[in-house]
């Protein structure tokens, strides 16, 4: 190794600890800041556009209509047309805006010409909230191929296109926020749940890999949000129980989430003590962790899962098709 080698390597290990040193100067700053009431702290969205994915149901309806009642014009973008209309119904009778835009968030080009349509229609787009999600529910080989497939595609390629088509807007205001609705499943295993957890872990290395790219590129205005709740009772995953962590009420996780969109987080994990349940699956050995799940009940959570069993409450129908392919063969 040169001299010129072992200088380099002494300032790159000077500089990761002056890193390490600044990090507890931003963690006591953020605790002090954490003390200033909170109505001084969240950004004002007053006129500006929010566009959220799978806006027809759950979740995505509640932040229509929260932040709708913050002032900001809302566009919902969900394959529900009626899960949609409902949503400008609530957001209206909440004093709000709403433009509704029936798309299949699974098919790249709708994505393309409803975002073209949006800007002409609508305007550029400042927030924009990944929300829409579906989950297969099966065990591994009983999952078939194609709703495999169509999570990924509505779980996380649908991010790609969706950013893809808004970020560029941003980028050039140096100002917006791209927000990524994944999950503790994003963080986490479960059984039952392969291709959804693959996608939500997806969804989480997508936010903080962009997030580190807008840093680097030095669009610090550009802000991006992964947000991991637990399961809710929205209807989704009907039927799961849960015997340790409550199931989330969507009051408490739409409200939750609001806060970290006007306050600008980073990352929020709801329940938050299961961020520091999940730290143990790095600390502890495999088989300690796993006695851990067993014992808190977490390979149970999916045997009773029914989801959204009731064909009007599927977002495609896709599982129907699928069963009238194989009577049709
Ligand atoms: N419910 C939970 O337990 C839970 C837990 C953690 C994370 N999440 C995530 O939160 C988000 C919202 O979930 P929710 O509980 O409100 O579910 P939901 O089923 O009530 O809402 C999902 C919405 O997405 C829409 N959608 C589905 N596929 C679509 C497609 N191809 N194109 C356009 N829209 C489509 C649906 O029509 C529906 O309106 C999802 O990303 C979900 O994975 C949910």
């Amino acid at each position: 190794m040169s001299a010129v080698d072992v200088l380099e390597m002494l300032a790159m290990l000077g500089m990761a600890v002056l890193a390490l040193i600044s990090s507890v100067f931003y963690g006591i700053s953020n605790l002090l800041y954490s003390l200033v009431p909170k109505k001084f702290r969240v950004k004002n969205i007053e006129g500006q556009v929010v566009l959220v994915t799978g806006g027809g149901s759950g979740i995505g309806r509640l932040l229509c209509v929260k932040l709708a009642k913050r002032g900001a014009r809302i566009v919902t973008w969900d394959v529900n047309e009626a899960g949609n209309e409902e949503t400008m119904t609530q957001v209206r009778a909440a004093g709000g805006q709403c433009y509704i835009y029936t798309v299949d968030l699974s098919d790249r080009h709708a994505v393309y010409a409803a975002a073209t349509k949006v800007k002409q229609e609508v305007g550029k787009v400042d927030i924009l909230i990944n929300n829409a999600g579906i989950v297969t529910g099966k065990n591994f080989m009983e999952a078939p191929d194609e709703l495999i497939q169509k999570t990924f595609d509505v779980n996380i390629l649908s991010h790609f296109w969706t950013t893809k088509a808004f970020l560029g807007d941003m980028i050039s205001s140096n100002k917006g926020h791209i927000v990524t609705i994944a999950s503790v499943a994003g963080l986490a295993g479960v059984n039952k749940l392969a291709d959804y957890c693959a996608s939500k872990f997806a969804a989480v290395g997508f936010d903080e890999s962009l997030r580190l790219e807008l840093k680097v590129g030095g669009y610090t205005g550009v802000k991006t949000t992964a947000i991991c709740p637990y399961y809710i009772n929205t209807g989704m995953f009907e039927g799961v129980k849960s015997k340790l962590i409550p199931i989330l009420s969507p009051e408490y996780v739409s409200d939750e989430i609001v806060d970290a969109i006007l306050l600008d987080y980073y990352d929020l994990v709801l329940p938050r003590f299961c961020r520091y349940l999940i730290l143990l699956k790095y600390i502890l050995p495999f088989d300690g962790a796993y006695k851990l799940y067993k014992a808190c009940g977490g390979h149970l959570t999916m045997s009773e899962f029914q989801g959204r069993s009731k064909p009007e409450e599927k977002p495609n129908g896709l599982e129907d098709k699928l069963l009238d392919k194989k009577s049709m063969a």
